[in-house]
């Protein structure tokens, strides 16, 4: 099916391609056996991959990258495709439009999106009432951020106030403090302003019951030094596990696509298989920097089964997918299972 979809899907705009995928999802609910279909034939036996981290049982060690099911509209069919679990957000307190469109591309002859989405996104309010009516059955982590009208000096406050609002709802939070993706030049990479944030979530889980793990995702292609401060932080602070990292600025490691054709795109960041290298070795370095106290979910340019089995040679305790899940179709999360499987992971 996705073979026959495919070229239809590739001459739309990414972004009406994407919204297509996602319409036929919605209409999946409504056709009897459509679910059971796709369950079928993409959903893997993750028999034995079974893992539990921070205290919560993931079916198998494969997600979901946070911006794909953004609103929290369509986790339960994504998981019908095999993901052990699926990040939605990133998530702001307010709802806010993002950029104006056209604001995603695909660079086809490298496996690589641009975006400049600016965190388009309905809110945390809106999130809450998909995930309330519609039960997930599913691992769901919440990637939070703070709205783009919202000083740095203030940022700590929006995520406060979403993982308030989402902490009965979601298995786990993702801190996203990478920002890549923003206006505001000075972003949130700086340490100071990470650990307020840090410091203030932590709060919010002191004063709840249960305590929910609590990730940060960082930028990807830090130096070691920058790690360092991370890895620091996150030991001393009671981070449960870093997702390392998101898209990047630079697009040192584009291969195939032409000048002109960047030229074209025009400013945003890059997804997809040139960061592969890069984010292995972050994994790397975190992995053993930190003695494996702290979990890693390796996200960034994971293309192909073998390349997700690198990420856990490395150190990752997860991993996840987003432009490898564009490019390779819904068969993606079932290939990378069965290889996985075959090679005695466990
Ligand atoms: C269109 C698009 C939107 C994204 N939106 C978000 C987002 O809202 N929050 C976030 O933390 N990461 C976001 N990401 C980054 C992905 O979650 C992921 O970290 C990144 O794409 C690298 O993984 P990949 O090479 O498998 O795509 C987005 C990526 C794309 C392509």
């Amino acid at each position: 099916m996705f073979k026959l979809l495919n070229p239809i899907l590739s001459l739309l705009p990414p972004e009406t391609a994407h919204k297509t995928v996602m319409f036929c999802l919605k209409m999946a609910r409504h056709i009897p056996g459509a679910r059971a279909a796709a369950r079928i034939f993409h959903k893997p036996d993750s028999k034995g991959l079974a893992r539990e981290l921070f205290g919560v049982n993931f079916p198998n060690p494969v997600g979901l990258a946070a911006g794909f099911d953004t609103n929290g509209e369509y986790y339960n069919e994504l998981a019908d495709y095999g993901f052990g679990f699926i990040e939605i957000g990133s998530l702001t307190p307010k709802p806010q439009m993002g950029n104006e469109t056209p604001r995603l591309f695909r660079l086809p002859k490298d496996n690589a999106l641009v975006s400049r989405m600016g965190t388009a996104n309905n809110g945390v309010r809106y999130a809450i009432e998909q995930i309330k009516q519609r039960h997930p059955k599913v691992v769901i982590g919440a990637n939070v951020t703070r709205n783009t009208s919202t000083p740095t000096s203030e940022a700590y406050k929006d995520y406060e106030r979403s993982v308030a609002m989402l902490y009965d709802f979601v298995d786990f939070f993702v801190l996203n403090v990478s920002y890549p993706d923003s206006h505001d030049s000075t972003g949130l990479h700086d340490i100071v302003t990470i650990s307020q944030i840090v410091d203030s979530v932590m709060n919010i889980r002191r004063y709840n019951d249960e305590s929910l793990p609590i990730l940060l995702k960082i930028s990807h292609g830090l130096s070691h030094s920058q790690l360092d401060e991370i890895i620091d932080l996150s030991l001393m602070s009671g981070i449960d596990g870093i997702v390392a990292g998101n898209a990047a600025h630079d697009r040192n490691n584009l291969r195939n696509t032409s000048g002109k054709a960047l030229e074209k795109v025009g400013e945003g960041v890059m997804s997809g298989a040139p960061l592969f290298e890069s984010t292995l070795d972050t994994v790397r370095y975190i992995h053993q920097k930190s003695g494996g106290i702290l979990p890693v979910i390796a996200s960034g340019g994971i293309m192909t089964p073998e390349q997700a089995a690198q990420m856990l040679d490395a150190g990752a305790s997860l991993i996840e997918v987003y432009t490898g899940f564009v490019y390779n179709g819904p068969d993606f999360v079932r290939k990378i299972v069965k290889h996985l499987k075959k090679r005695g992971d466990k």
